[in-house]
């Protein structure tokens, strides 16, 4: 008889330690039933039929998961006869009617769009579109289960799905020994499920939800290269309040071992290439990749061994299997799924390296890849993806979220479309709480700016992700017989700012008492956005690395701007003012520049700027700015930007300052009295800072980098600059003395405090004494980077004795500011400014749990609370987790969170309030008043900073007496 490979015998290699004590277990249930077996053979058959053959005790179900292992996912034939859905909850608002909605269906490639009534009920959506007549509403309406919207023309979509979120695994706030998200027990484990580490009472559910997610797949970290099994949830509140029963379709075999149903459903398995898997094991990409192999390879084993045990039984040739188990092992029975084509694979991959090396893998063990996620180059190599076993995946990503490592830094803004146009199923995903997934929209809203088409941008978080997700027979659509997922929105969902006026999980309205603001009728259709063709040519000419220096010319040089329509600039105070508007296309303006300096405006018919033109045309240039328009040059505060090109890689990086509360200073750095400067590590012409420059801001302040305690001091430079020695390149050497602080420094709070009293009171000799005694004559700032508001109200309390003891008014600027508008009043009384950061707080930490979470939850956006207190409100980037070192790559957006903090408060912001929190109250929180005439100006083509529809043109510095061009 040939050698059978039974599953026990494929324990070799070195990873794989199979459970000793359940494997001898086994045996002896094997040896025991054998037994039986015989010895009732023996009694209970006449000799004369001793050589018949004896189908074991356990034949029936062995036969049952012989059969199993051919069934395949899919969706159960009377699925769409559904009257109610089963994730319906008794109780639950049972019908409900949208009237008069303008509904983005998902269908027609995502071109569909009906106009009508919606209704929804048992957790399923039973019309679309089809007007429900008078008679029949007046008669549902007396049923009190009953619940009418009233659309107003309004756009419904499907609700948002997330393919990538870590929502409950890594919770908010995110408390130490609450992180669920990744196992570090080995580089391959694909039995674990991220189901149970799923937290119920994470913050960030209510407030996704708020932002339109009503699905997500929670996947475990990337620290492993298979971290385990993921699961789809709706993260809506449920009456058992257990993580069970947030699951959708959930496999049949998540309380038993094994998957018996006809068909079967789709699971989910986290897989990841590169650095981080590498990182967390110490391996290189080969061991990684060998890693996987080896894995695979297990289960091909178990699998084949399967197969072969099952054709004998199946052809009832139970004397071929006499005496051997069914092969299988707990532990690598999800792997053997993948290789059965039962599983998602979702495979957290950035490089053109890893996507190759992932798609080899993919062709040498024959399963398919659902999706790469992150795949920052993906869109570099379209072929690869295309040579991926049985279809090419899926690229989930992020818009702009890049560069902080070597993985990312080929990203490019032109990656959906370019995949898009190669056909490959786009994606935007959160990865929650890189992206705080409320925010999900907003990703592929910018994915649109940068060219995305409307119909596959807004595809790619709602049906494309239900295909990913192998559910797109009941979510990802507004379709009669689907979930009852829907948005309503305040305006078109990818105009910039688009917030949910309603969200329905399963039929049921989630926002209790939702909050709206009137938006503009421009915002009811799709932003028409910039061209960018060239631009994303260039990207792929250039591998990801285009060149992102501007045209400068220099002061010899006159320019023209033309067809302007309107003119933001500063007063003699340094505030900006509305200077002019056009109103109407024949009454734009004209401007002239030289020098970097504005010479002449022609702001009515009646003027004219001819006479300031050189004589030759040849000696100027024209640019028609198409009605766009001229703006103060926006300024960045918050991040590291400057002192690093890839943030988390220290070989690019100015690296951390010392804490002198930490251990004492090498006394030729200084001793106590040391203070690093930003100024002295600063690095020019990182891309992050070219493409901040290239969106309109034109200067940034940034700290050295610190964990805790006093920082150092930062610097304010020019971010189109080259280098450090070009005119105008450092605006101001040294701008404040920053200071962080969050519970969990070490030491704590009250011996950090309890230093800085000391300190500004009785600077040790040095540099902090010359420097701290600027700031005693409140020449240059404090800043505090802090989120809590008991921590705040201690600074504020510190201001004052301080000001006591030294008997004049310092300056007090709090970066951060998560809880800063609990004592809203008090820190306008204080005149202590807020640089809030980011700019839509997130409760990430405990530091940050009060937060104001803004539309549609809150009457108020936490800008508005601070600004109607009073308060100088100043808004830095979004970033991660509100990490300076994880927020440079957002700097390039803050034109797109002041339009929209303008949109989200209409009535109290002006547009020139909306510019003002982006510059000049930045320079007041910073001390960095600047000559108003010395102020950058940005021109904008088509539209203004504040919207999705301008593009930047050019930057007008007279401070670096040229103009820079973008062609
Ligand atoms: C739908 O709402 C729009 C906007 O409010 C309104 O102009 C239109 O008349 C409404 N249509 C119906 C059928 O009520
Ligand atoms: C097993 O899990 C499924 C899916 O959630 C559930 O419907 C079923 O009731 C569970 N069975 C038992 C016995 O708990
Ligand atoms: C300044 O501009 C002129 C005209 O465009 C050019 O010839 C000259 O080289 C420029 N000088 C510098 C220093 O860039
Ligand atoms: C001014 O801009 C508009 C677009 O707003 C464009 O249609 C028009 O042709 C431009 N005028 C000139 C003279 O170029």
């Amino acid at each position: 008889m040939p050698k059978r490979t039974h599953p026990l015998d494929i324990a070799d290699p070195p990873s794989y330690q199979p459970d000793k004590r359940a494997s001898s277990l086994s045996l002896l249930a094997i040896f025991v039933l054998f037994n039986l077996w015989y010895i009732s053979s023996l009694l209970l058959t006449p000799s004369s039929f001793r050589n018949v053959i004896s189908v074991p005790l356990h034949a029936q179900e062995t036969l049952e998961k012989c059969r199993a292992l051919h069934i395949k996912p899919g969706v159960p034939e009377d699925f769409h006869n559904r009257v109610k859905s089963d994730r319906y909850e008794e109780g639950t608002t049972k019908t409900v009617i949208i009237r008069n909605a303008t509904v983005w269906t998902g269908g027609v490639k995502g071109l569909e769009v009906v106009k009508g009534d919606v209704l929804l009920e048992g957790g399923i959506i039973k019309s679309v579109g089809v007007d429900i007549d008078e008679d029949e509403l007046a008669k549902l309406e007396g049923s009190k289960d009953m619940k009418v919207i009233n659309g107003n023309g309004r756009w419904l979509t499907p609700g948002i799905i997330d393919v990538h979120s870590h929502l409950g695994v890594g919770s908010s706030p995110e408390l130490h020994g609450a992180s669920d998200g990744n196992s570090f027990k080995g580089p391959i484990l694909p039995w674990l499920r991220s189901l149970d580490g799923i937290n119920t009472h994470d913050d960030g559910y209510a407030n996704a939800v708020a932002g339109g997610l009503t699905t997500a797949l929670i996947l475990p970290g990337s620290a492993n290269a298979i971290g385990g099994q993921g699961f789809v949830i709706k993260p809506r509140p449920t009456k058992e309040r257990s993580p069970t029963s947030f699951l959708l379709e959930p496999p049949f075999n998540l309380n038993s071992s094994y998957e018996g149903q006809v068909p079967s459903r789709w699971r989910h398995i986290k897989h990841a290439c590169g650095e981080n898997p590498s990182s967390a094991y110490q391996n290189t990409r080969m061991d990684t990749a060998w890693a996987f192999r080896q894995a695979y390879d297990t289960a091909r084993k178990i699998k084949d061994s399967q197969d072969e045990y099952c054709e004998k039984a199946l052809a009832g040739d139970w004397d071929g299997v006499a005496g051997k188990e069914f092969p299988e092992s707990l532990q690598w029975e999800a792997l053997v799924d993948v290789l059965r084509g039962r599983v998602k694979v979702q495979t957290h991959c950035y490089e053109a390296i890893d996507i190759d090396n992932f798609v080899r893998l993919s062709n040498e063990f024959q399963f398919p890849v659902a999706a790469f996620h992150h795949a920052h180059e993906a869109w570099l190599v379209p072929d690869v993806l295309k040579r991926a076993y049985e279809h090419p995946p899926a690229i989930a990503m992020f818009a702009a979220f890049a560069r902080y490592k070597r993985e990312g830094y080929r990203h490019s803004e032109f990656a959906p479309r370019i995949l898009a146009d190669n056909d490959i199923d786009v994606v935007m995903k959160s990865d929650h709480n890189a992206i705080v997934s409320r925010y999900l929209i907003h990703e592929a809203a910018q994915a649109h700016y940068w060219g995305l088409d409307e119909n596959i941008a807004l595809a790619s978080v709602t049906t494309t992700s239900a295909k990913v997700l192998g559910l797109e027979h009941r979510i990802g659509y507004v379709k009669v017989g689907y979930d009852a997922d829907v948005v309503l929105w305040d305006s078109h969902p990818l105009a910039l700012g688009a917030t949910p006026v309603q969200v329905f999980i399963d039929g049921i309205p989630q926002i209790a008492n939702p909050h709206t603001v009137f938006k503009p009728a421009a915002l009811q259709s799709a932003p028409e956005t910039p061209n960018y063709d060239k631009e994303a040519e260039e990207a792929i000419r250039y591998e990801g690395l285009p060149p992102l220096l501007p045209l400068g010319l220099n002061t010899t040089s006159t320019v023209v701007f033309a067809n302007i329509s309107s003119i933001f600039s500063r007063d003699r105070t340094g505030n900006v003012v509305e200077k002019f508007v056009a109103s109407s296309t024949e009454g734009r303006a004209t401007v002239v520049v030289q020098d970097g300096q504005i010479v002449c405006e022609q702001l009515a018919s009646s003027s004219s700027c001819d006479h300031f033109l050189p004589s030759l045309p040849l000696e100027y240039r024209i640019i028609n700015l198409k009605g766009g328009t001229l703006q103060p040059g926006l300024v960045s505060a918050g991040s590291s930007i400057g002192l690093s090109h890839i943030s988390l890689d220290d070989s690019t990086s100015d690296g951390q300052v010392y804490n002198p509360l930490v251990g004492p200073i090498p006394s030729i750095a200084g001793g106590d009295g040391y203070l690093a400067r930003a100024v002295d590590g600063l690095q020019f012409a990182s891309r992050d800072a070219l493409l901040a420059y290239r969106a309109g801001v034109t200067t940034a302040v940034t700290s050295p980098q610190h964990a805790s305690f006093v920082g150092g001091l930062s610097t304010a430079f020019a971010l189109g600059a080259l280098y450090g020695l070009e005119v105008g390149a450092v605006v101001r050497n040294v701008v404040a003395l920053h200071v962080t602080l969050a519970h969990g420094d070490v030491p704590g709070i009250s011996t950090e405090i309890a230093a800085l009293r000391k300190y500004v009171l009785h600077p040790p000799s040095g540099d902090a004494e010359r420097l701290v005694g600027r700031l005693r004559k409140g020449e240059i700032p404090l800043v505090v980077g802090t989120n809590n508001a008991d921590i705040i109200a201690t600074i504020v309390n510190l201001k004052e004795e301080l000001e006591a003891e030294i008997g004049n008014k310092i300056k007090v600027t709090i970066v951060g500011g998560a809880e800063a508008h609990i004592l809203a009043q008090e820190l306008a009384r204080a005149d202590v400014g807020v640089l809030l950061t980011p700019p839509r707080p997130y409760p990430y930490t405990w530091d940050h749990r009060r937060v104001l979470a803004g539309l549609p939850l809150t009457n108020e956006s936490a800008i508005a609370h601070l600004v109607r207190a009073g308060v100088t409100v100043g808004l830095g980037p979004q970033g991660i987790q509100g990490s300076p070192l994880l927020s440079s790559w957002a700097v390039r957006n803050a034109r797109f969170d002041a339009g929209w903090a303008l949109l989200d408060s209409p009535d109290l912001l002006s547009r020139s309030d909306a510019y003002a929190l982006v510059s000049s109250n930045v320079e007041k929180l910073f001390g960095l008043r600047t000559d108003p005439y010395q102020s950058d100006l940005v021109a904008s083509e088509e539209g203004d900073l504040l919207s999705f529809e301008g593009k930047v043109r050019a930057v007008i510095s007279s401070r670096r007496k040229k103009v820079d061009i973008f062609e």
